[in-house]
């Protein structure tokens, strides 16, 4: 089926506690994510896009409301269970990359993959595909300190899309890379998308929201925490 529902967030609100007290990130909430669907989440810095992702991830849970990941609530899975979830189901591309500092380039791409019980050489010869694929094999053997932030927003990349999840989660994937490589992991995630994958990214960018507009199927923009605009295709 292809409108298959595969998350659910139902009235979440999302609260931090910080030195000034409570934060309110993100405000009732609700936002459906259905199988091979293409979903921007635009907005300013602060919008709660990052915190939207992190939920949606199964990362971190609501204060208020309910949230669905693949037809369990999480309030009835423990952190082992959603990692579990996360690491079969979701491919994450953090905004500040996430890269372990004393694995190399090629390690990093293949930690998702350790776990699973595939021979390394295969491993290795997906990895380094993948890094061919993004401009960075010859740099395989790097640390990531040894790399600019954009060679390193690659490197996540490449780890988020290793285990070819069903789920992509980009959150500001192309903001540290230039036009060429920019297009690169557009066209990979775009790409993935006619594979099937659902792929869900978020941006501060409007220029990027125009350029994908005619892709996607929600584009949700936050204000605030709050939904200010929410367009879709027809029945969506
Ligand atoms: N761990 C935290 N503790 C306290 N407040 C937080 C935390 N994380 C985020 N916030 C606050 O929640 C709000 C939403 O943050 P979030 O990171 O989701 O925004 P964003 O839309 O991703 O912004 P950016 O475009 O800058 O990445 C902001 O006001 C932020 O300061
Ligand atoms: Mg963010």
């Amino acid at each position: 089926m292809s409108n298959e529902t595969l998350i659910e967030l139902i009235n979440v609100t999302k609260e931090y506690s910080g030195k000034k007290g409570r934060v309110t990130a993100i405000s009732d909430l609700n936002l459906k994510v259905s199988k091979s669907e293409f979903i921007i989440i635009g907005g300013p810095s602060g919008a709660g896009k990052t915190t939207t992702l992190n939920l949606i991830a199964g990362l971190d849970r609501p204060t208020q409301g309910e949230i669905i990941l693949f037809r369990r609530n999480i309030k009835d899975l423990n952190e082992e269970e959603l990692a579990k979830i996360r690491q079969e189901k979701i491919g994450f591309v953090f905004q500040f990359f996430n890269l372990i500092d004393n694995l190399t380039v090629l390690e990093n791409v293949m930690v998702p993959m350790i776990p699973l019980n595939i021979p390394e050489t295969e491993i290795i010869a997906k990895a380094e595909e993948l890094l061919s694929e993004l401009g960075l094999i010859g740099k395989k053997n790097r640390f990531p300190r040894e790399l600019s932030g954009g060679e390193q927003q690659r490197v996540a990349i490449a780890r988020a899309l290793i285990t070819d999840p069903d789920i992509i989660i980009a959150d500001e994937p192309i903001a540290q890379l230039d036009e060429k490589a920019g297009k690169i992991v557009i066209d990979l995630l775009l790409d993935a998308r006619k594979r099937g994958k659902t792929v869900i990214l978020a941006t501060a960018s409007q220029a990027l929201i125009d350029e994908l507009k005619k892709h996607a199927d929600k584009i949700i923009l936050l204000e605030r925490g709050k939904v200010v605009n929410k367009t879709g295709k027809k029945g969506k």
